[in-house]
């Protein structure tokens, strides 16, 4: 698409009162509204009033280590966003779910669900759950191998896709002169016998307005980057510099073609965790505000699980120990290397690295005035590392409204982004074409009336 008529995308990434781990202990937020859902319902319309794409909720299926210090997840998602497609009109619906911890067929039919109760707006943030805490949850020992982890994903992928298409897009006729609800040749069994599942089928659901849910992928790894070409259609990444940003947008891109799909197809958002005031002292400050609110005790737990090392015990101010080569992480091994090689290109300490690490666990924290921040996104779009970025506010609820308020008006003046929605669907949002069903028409079935 030329430069000139590329539009960005823009998802609010909601978590708790802000994404930044000290957030709910800091003046400009409420904590006790993380247990509110009115709180993610009057967030989904601040992003809405800015024309947002969409709002996107993570997901992990265990309480672990943030217990102590942090506000963990309370809602599940596909419910929270249940209720959040009831107060608004437009704005997108992106739920985090695993498919390590799921079965395709109950799993096809909530996002089926969700997408006929919004019409069109459901999106799922495909994750394969790579915590020891939650292998725990389910009966394992330990997290399953990160390849069987996606080759699992991938199977999961193989049979929703078919559940999604097993209803045609006109099976339901409501035909009441002649009694006929659907008709039974359009409705398919997907006989779908892999290695993990074997399901027949149909999905006891109608085809999605959308057709399918918009797939979306959030693993940066040499796996989940194969995942990610094959499936996703927006890709969730954290990258800490514009270098980094177009490496990987670029080795993304490439990986389509193999797949018969063309570039456009697959929109890339990093995250970016903006601190926004008038002056970029004032921003600056308000972070560190944020910064020295950081429990160093649940940094260093946190830190010691994205990096498979015990540091709670580790001086704060040496540089970080002797780390693991990233194939033997069974977890997340993108972050893993993110984290290792902000670390190393800063020279820092493990008490800087945690102070970098809490806005955002890894996503780019930038402090500026609004002006910068538009800038900063221009340049990451323009410049070939973006198609759009997941706003993560730092709080909330007056982060995202600095945000809306502040930033999206110098996108739209400068032509970057809508003034308002010219689509109905997420699919129509991120410039995504409905899929076609796999099952093709049986020519010349009969109704039996
Ligand atoms: C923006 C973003 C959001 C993510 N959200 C979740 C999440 O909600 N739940 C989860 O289990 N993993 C989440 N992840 C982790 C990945 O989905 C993936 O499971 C993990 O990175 C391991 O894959 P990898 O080793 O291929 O990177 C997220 C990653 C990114 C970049």
């Amino acid at each position: 698409m030329p430069q000139a008529e590329r539009q960005m995308h823009l998802n609010a990434f909601l978590m708790g009162v802000g994404h930044h781990e000290a957030a709910w202990r800091h003046p400009r937020t409420e904590a006790s509204r993380i247990f509110d859902a009115a709180h993610f319902q009057e967030l989904a319309r601040i992003a809405e009033r800015g024309k947002l794409d969409a709002v996107f909720f993570a997901d992990t299926l265990a309480v672990g280590h943030r217990l102590e210090h942090n506000v963990t997840t309370v809602f599940e998602p596909i419910t929270l966003l249940a209720a959040i497609a009831a107060v608004t009109e437009r704005i997108g619906l992106i739920a985090t779910a695993s498919t390590g911890y799921n079965h395709p067929f109950t799993l096809a039919r909530a996002f089926a669900s969700l997408d006929h109760i919004s019409d069109g707006r459901a999106g799922w943030n495909i994750v394969t759950s790579g915590g020891a805490d939650e292998a725990a949850n389910f009966g394992l020992d330990q997290i399953p191998e990160h390849g069987e982890r996606y080759a699992r994903a991938h199977e999961f992928l193989e049979a929703a896709v078919r559940l999604w298409d097993s209803w045609e897009d006109d099976a339901i006729v409501l035909d009441e002169a002649s009694g006929t609800f659907a008709v039974p040749s359009r409705v398919h069994r997907v006989d779908h016998t892999g290695h993990r599942f074997t399901i027949r089928g149909p999905l006891n659901s109608p085809r999605p307005p959308q057709g399918r849910p918009v797939l979306v992928q959030a693993g940066s790894s040499e796996d989940g980057i194969a995942f990610a070409a094959r499936w996703a259609e927006a890709v969730f990444t954290a990258q800490q510099t514009l270098e980094e940003g177009q490496r990987f947008y670029a080795a993304l891109k490439g990986r389509l073609a193999a797949h018969g799909r063309s570039p456009d197809e697959l929109k890339v958002l990093p995250g970016i965790v903006p601190f926004i005031a008038d002056t970029e002292a004032e921003a600056k400050a308000l972070e560190q505000e944020f910064t020295e609110l950081i429990s160093p005790a649940y940094a260093l737990r946190q830190l010691s699980q994205m990096l498979g090392v015990d540091l709670t015990e580790h001086s704060l101010d040496a540089p970080l120990p002797p780390l693991p080569p990233v194939h033997e992480i069974r977890g997340n091994q993108s972050r893993f290397q993110l984290v290792a090689d902000l670390a190393q290109r800063e020279s820092l300490t493990v008490r800087q690295l945690i102070a970098r690490l809490g806005g955002g666990r890894g996503h780019r924290t930038f402090a500026g005035t609004p002006e910068q921040v538009a800038d900063e996104l221009e340049t990451w779009f323009t410049q070939g590392a973006a198609d759009g970025f997941n706003v993560m506010p730092p709080y909330l609820p007056g982060g995202l409204e600095d945000f809306v308020d502040t930033v999206v008006p110098l996108l739209q003046e400068r032509g970057l982004f809508r003034t308002d929605y010219t689509g109905r669907t997420l699919r129509e949002h991120y410039g995504l074409q409905r899929p076609a069903g796999v099952f093709t028409r049986s020519s010349g079935a009969q109704v039996a009336v």
